[in-house]
């Protein structure tokens, strides 16, 4: 695991579309894995006025989303379909068919989350995937558990995860209760991963990924040390309880 570390959340959205553009300039067919969060729109800002300026095009680019929440419809709001739309795709030159979200509203999620690691295996993996964390270490929506699920999944989100991201809905009654994710198999499958950990409410996420070395299903992100091709990009904020 690789980690860098920047000033500010601005130089880190800067660091993170330097690997990003170089992946797309180098491969122009290429498959992105995607996240949602506060953290990542500084990221898609730059890639926006790249496709704009005329540098990056995203003509051939495939991506697929790590997660969704069940229930949203993705016109809905407070969908990350929804959320990826208004922060990226309705912004740039990407075909409306080479960008897949998790369904929040399929019938048979069993069937369902077969069809989604086919589709990514099909596209030929993704050969670079954008991760942030939440406060409890998860990824996507792989949640702190007694055992990861490796391949795409429905999960029931911790209560930690609603409240903190009740902030994108009106009210934390109306954050759903249940998400779909790509598993940590799914993750790891990636040829490339980029973590970003931002703000120094994820200063105890960063303090223990750099001082504690186990692989804990508790602590999701731990299992990103399986990986060969990983860089996390970190704000000093985030950096701030670093212990040594
Ligand atoms: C959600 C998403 C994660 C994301 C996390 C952190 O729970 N499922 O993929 O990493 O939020 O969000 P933020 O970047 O807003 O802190």
């Amino acid at each position: 695991m690789k980690f860098v570390f920047k000033k500010d959340y601005d130089q880190v959205s800067k660091e993170a579309a330097g690997i990003f553009s170089e992946i797309i300039k180098n491969n122009p067919e290429a498959v992105l894995g995607l996240a949602t969060g506060s953290t990542p729109i500084g990221l898609y800002k730059e890639l926006i006025e790249a496709n704009q300026a005329g540098v990056l095009d995203f003509s051939k680019i495939k991506t697929f989303n790590l997660d969704e929440y069940l229930g949203l419809g993705a016109n809905h709001e407070g969908s990350y379909c929804y959320f990826m739309e208004q922060n990226l795709f309705n912004h740039i030159n990407i075909d409306k068919d080479n960008y897949k979200v998790p369904s929040g509203l399929a019938e048979d999620y069993e069937l369902y989350c077969k069809q989604y690691e086919t589709m990514v295996d099909e596209a030929g993996g993704m050969d670079i995937l954008l991760l942030g964390v939440g406060e409890n270490g998860h990824i996507g929506f792989n949640e702190p558990d007694k055992a990861l699920s490796s391949k795409t999944h429905v999960v029931d989100l911790t209560e930690d995860t609603i409240q903190a991201n009740s902030r994108f809905f009106d009210s934390v009654e109306e954050v759903p209760r249940r998400a779909v994710t790509m598993g940590m198999g799914t993750i790891l499958k990636a040829k490339k991963i980029v973590v970003l950990i931002t703000g120094e409410k994820k200063a105890e996420v960063m303090d223990r990924l750099l001082n504690d070395e186990s692989l804990d299903p508790q602590f999701p992100i731990s299992f990103l040390r399986g990986h060969r091709d990983v860089t996390v990009i970190a704000d000093e904020a985030a950096c701030e309880k670093i212990k040594r």
